[in-house]
C-alpha cells in the first residue's frame, strides 16, 4: 500500500509566511490560516490550532523567525522568545527549538539576523522531517509479527513534520504491506484521536477504529490488541513519558494485559536535564475543554474541573522508546543518554 503522508503536511513555509491548518476545525474543515509574527504564532499553539511537540517546536521557530525579520534587533527578540517559549509548558521541543533560533539570530551580524533566524528554524523544520522519516523506518522493522495496535493522542503528521512518529511506525510498515489494524483513543477532552489520528489514518486507508479510552481494558483483555503505541511531550533521563492525559491509564492497563506499551519520539523530546518525571511541568487547561463539548455545557454550573492536558508514564511501564537513532530500552538513565550522544558523566 502506498502511503501519502505527506499528502497533508500540517503547516507550510514560504519562507515568508506561515500556514497552519487549524486543527480545531478538523475533521469538519480544513482551514488554513496565515501566521506573520510572534504574537499570533503563540496564540495558534495556545488555542491547539497547531499542536503536537515536534510542531509546536516547528511552528514555533518559524514565528521566531518571522518577527525578526519584522522586528530586527535584540530586544524585540528576546521579547518574542520568550513569549513563543511561554506560549506550553510540557513539550521540550518548543523551549528547544526557540533557544536555537535565538541563539542562531544573537550569533549573526545585526543585518544578518532575519536570514539567521530563517535558516535555523528551516533546519529544524528539516531535522524533524528526517526524524519523523527515521522513525517510521526503525518502528516498521521492528514491529515484526504485531499488526493490531491501540495509540493514544495524535502523533501523526498533524504533530510533526513528514510522518509522525506513533503514526510513523504505523505508516512505515503500512508502506511495507502490512495490514496494520489501528484503535485510536478518543483523547478526552479535545478528541485528538476521534478527530485528527482518525481522520489521518482513514485518508491513508489504514484500519481505523475509533474507540474511548475505557474501551481499550476489554480489548486487551479479550487479546485482541498486539501492542501499544504513543507519542511524547517530554522524556525525562530516566525514562519517564510525559504524553497527552489518558497515557498512563493505557499503560497501566497494558501491563495488566501484558501488551507491550512503547512510546515513538525524536530526540528532540528527551530531556536528559529532568531527572525525572516529577519534574516535568504539566500544563493545566482551562476547565471549558471538558464542561463544554462544542460549546454546549455538559456539566453543572458549580462543578469545579480539573484539566491537565499532560500526564507521565513511569518508565517502569514502557518496553521500549522508539527513536531515529535507534529503540532505547530499560535501564533508560544509560539507554537514553547514549542515544542523545552525552555521556551519563555530563547529564548529571
Ligand atoms: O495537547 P497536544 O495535542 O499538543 O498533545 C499532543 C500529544 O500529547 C502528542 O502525543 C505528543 O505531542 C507527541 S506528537 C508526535
Amino acid at each position: 500500500m502506498a502511503v501519502a503522508a505527506r499528502a497533508h503536511p500540517a503547516l507550510r513555509w514560504d519562507g515568508r509566511v506561515l500556514a497552519i491548518l487549524d486543527q480545531t476545525l478538523l475533521p469538519a474543515r480544513e482551514h488554513w490560516v496565515e501566521l506573520e509574527g510572534a504574537a499570533d504564532t503563540t496564540a495558534a499553539i495556545r488555542r491547539l490550532a497547531v499542536r503536537g511537540a515536534p510542531l509546536i517546536g516547528i511552528a514555533a521557530a518559524y514565528g521566531l523567525a518571522m518577527e525578526v525579520a519584522r522586528r530586527p534587533g535584540p530586544g524585540p527578540l528576546a521579547e518574542a522568545a520568550a513569549l513563543l517559549a511561554g506560549a506550553r509548558p510540557t513539550a521540550v521541543n518548543l523551549g528547544r527549538a526557540v533557544e536555537r533560533v535565538r541563539a542562531a539570530a544573537l550569533a549573526a551580524e545585526p543585518a544578518g539576523m532575519a536570514a539567521a533566524a530563517r535558516a535555523e528554524a528551516e533546519r529544524i523544520h528539516a531535522e524533524e522531517d528526517a526524524a519523523s522519516a527515521a522513525i517510521a523506518a526503525h518502528g516498521a522493522d521492528w514491529l515484526a509479527g504485531r499488526r493490531r495496535l491501540v495509540t493514544h493522542c495524535n502523533a501523526g503528521a498533524l504533530a510533526t513534520a513528514g510522518y509522525g512518529t506513533a503514526l510513523g511506525v504505523i505508516r512505515g510498515a503500512a508502506e511495507r504491506g502490512k495490514r496494520v489494524a489501528v484503535f485510536a483513543d478518543e483523547t478526552r477532552p479535545f478528541l485528538q484521536g476521534a478527530r485528527l489520528t482518525a481522520w489521518e489514518l482513514v485518508r491513508d486507508g489504514i484500519e481505523t477504529t475509533v474507540i474511548t479510552e475505557s474501551m481499550a481494558a476489554p480489548l486487551m483483555r479479550d487479546g485482541r490488541i498486539d501492542i501499544v503505541v504513543v507519542g511524547a511531550d517530554r522524556i525525562a533521563a530516566n525514562g519517564d513519558t510525559a504524553n497527552k492525559v489518558g497515557t498512563y491509564t493505557v499503560a497501566l492497563v497494558a501491563r495488566e494485559h501484558r501488551v507491550p506499551f512503547y512510546v515513538a519520539a525524536p530526540v528532540s523530546t528527551i530531556d536528559l536535564d529532568t531527572p525525572d518525571g516529577g519534574r516535568i511541568p504539566i500544563e493545566e487547561r482551562d476547565g471549558r475543554e471538558v464542561t463544554h463539548v462544542k460549546n454546549i455545557r455538559i456539566a453543572p454550573e458549580g462543578a469545579k474541573v480539573y484539566n491537565p492536558a499532560f500526564d507521565v508514564t513511569p518508565h517502569a511501564l514502557i518496553a521500549g522508546i522508539i527513536t531515529e537513532r535507534g529503540i532505547a530500552r530499560a535501564p533508560y538513565s544509560e539507554s537514553l543518554a547514549a542515544i542523545v550522544g552525552r555521556s551519563l558523566a555530563s547529564s548529571t
